[in-house]
């Protein structure tokens, strides 16, 4: 059912820090950052190749990434992002295969503009899973 990566997010404190990682040491092409407010954190896009990566600063008060941060206070891995071609028979499957679905569990307008639902950790290797519609 997934098809390409079509991202791997990296939440962090200081994104700004972050950017100049991938863009000065790693040599990536890395976009200016992006407030998203109904979301809780700041975005930036590294480009690469055959994927982006997404870096994440939380914004505001209720930022979704808070705790991953002070779990991990160095920032790290938060998530990876498949596309799908339907979401809505993506979250059908899902349920059906027992899988928890976050939040309303109904997919919801992403950080791209493109729904989306995320998938609870404990049911996919320990890793938090976005499904996007392609
Ligand atoms: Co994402």
């Amino acid at each position: 059912m997934i098809g390409r990566l079509n991202h791997v997010a990296i939440a962090t404190k200081n994104i700004a820090a972050a950017a100049k990682v991938y863009r000065d040491t790693l040599g990536a092409k890395v976009s200016e950052p992006v407030p998203q407010p109904d979301h809780g954190v700041t975005t930036i896009f590294v480009e690469l190749p055959n994927t982006k990566i997404e870096l994440l600063e939380p914004l505001g008060e209720n930022s979704p990434i808070a705790k991953f941060l002070e779990k991990n206070p160095s920032g790290g891995m938060h998530h990876i992002c498949y596309e799908v071609d339907d979401i809505y028979a993506a979250r059908d499957r899902m349920k059906a295969e027992g899988a928890t679905i976050t939040g309303t569990g109904e997919p919801r307008i992403g950080a791209h503009g493109k729904p989306v639902i995320f998938l609870h950790p404990k049911d996919f290797v320990g890793t938090l899973v976005e499904l996007e519609q392609a």
